[in-house]
């Protein structure tokens, strides 16, 4: 019995392996049930009492020795099994902070989501335009203001080609290639050759928004800008809508919603007139609708055209347009939650 426990401690010291599943096997092989280590110990009954003392001795020693070797075995694979460089590859991995949308994104998006609901599709055009689309199909006059150097950037003259000022370009592409009924809105990104302050900046954002069928009216204008003006700003909102001017629309109207600081009482944002202004609108000039082949005696429409960062400082009551440029991750970071 002395002899075959020296043989399996000398089993034991020579064991190697690099393999988890190898080692469990010499576990079970010394340790388990049927194990060597524990047949000794059921031996040892058998052996006589003067010697019970060195072969006691003799068993121990080995099975501390097994369970020794399965210990600086089992630490030395786990190493080696987590990674070469010795890293915990199970351990939980460090979270990465989550990005959170650009309220000009928010905004656009609540924006296109009320008009789909309204059976509006959307459309998007070129930044980079011709004077056709932005001003001459739309009724400019030749001579009007903002054909000029000092309101429109301008990247080549004869023939001229030009950053978009506004969005109402898109109305005139989807009127040449979509016969009516047409209801599109077309969000986008506009540019003015404007000082850049609190209030204003030279690249902005925009919603367009128009509608052409048989017997459209301005009633139907009314109605559709109140319903969005109650869903963007809360179902309290009263709209307004002033005359003005537009050369693609005839009659115009800019459209103010009741101040949502002040409720109409009259306070600093609204500058003590209860209203804000929003947007413009009016009903497609009859001259517009020839210039792109539509016949004006078969189909009317309406239009309108909103500035998306207005729309954001006032919802969000943010006091300087150039905060939403400047993406700074710490004003960013404050509409990680906002509708
Ligand atoms: N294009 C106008 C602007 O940039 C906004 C606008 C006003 C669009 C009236 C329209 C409209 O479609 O009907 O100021």
């Amino acid at each position: 019995m002395l002899n075959k426990i020296k043989k399996l401690q000398s089993e034991v010291e020579d064991f190697r392996t690099n393999n988890l599943e190898e080692l469990d096997q010499f576990r079970i092989k010394m340790l388990g049930k049927k194990g060597e280590v524990t047949l000794l110990f059921g031996e040892f009954k058998q052996v006589p009492a003067e010697l019970k003392r060195d072969f006691g001795q003799a068993i121990n020693v080995l099975k501390n020795s097994v369970q020794d070797k399965i210990k600086t075995l089992f630490s030395e694979l786990k190493t080696v099994d987590s990674g070469p460089s010795g890293q915990d590859l199970t351990a939980p991995g460090e979270p990465s902070p989550l990005g959170t949308r650009h309220p000009i994104s928010l905004v656009r998006n609540q924006i296109i989501d009320i008009f789909k609901r309204l059976g509006f599709n959307v459309s998007i055009g070129p930044e980079i335009e011709d004077d056709w689309h932005v001003f001459s199909a739309l009724n400019f006059p030749p001579e009007h203001p903002a054909r000029d150097m000092q309101d429109t950037f301008f990247i080549n003259q004869d023939p001229d080609i030009l950053l978009r000022t506004h969005t109402s370009s898109v109305q005139v592409r989807v009127m040449e290639n979509e016969k009516p009924p047409i209801r599109t809105i077309s969000p986008g990104r506009v540019f003015r050759n404007e000082a850049i302050s609190a209030r204003s900046h030279c690249i902005f954002h925009q919603v367009e928004g128009l509608y052409i069928d048989k017997n459209v009216s301005f009633a139907d204008l009314k109605q559709t800008l109140q319903f969005f003006a109650k869903e963007i700003f809360g179902p309290s909102t009263d709209i307004r809508l002033r005359p003005s001017y537009f050369p693609f629309t005839e009659p115009s109207a800019e459209m103010d919603i009741s101040c949502s600081l002040c409720n109409g009482k009259g306070c600093n944002l609204c500058k003590y007139t209860g209203w804000l202004e929003i947007l413009g609108c009016g009903m497609v000039d009859p001259n517009v609708l020839e210039s792109v082949g539509i016949d004006s005696h078969e189909y009317t429409g309406f239009a309108f055209g909103m500035g998306i960062e207005r729309i954001a400082l006032l919802k969000y009551n943010i006091k300087d347009i150039r905060l939403l440029f400047e993406n700074d991750v710490r004003f960013l970071e404050q509409f990680q939650n906002a509708q």
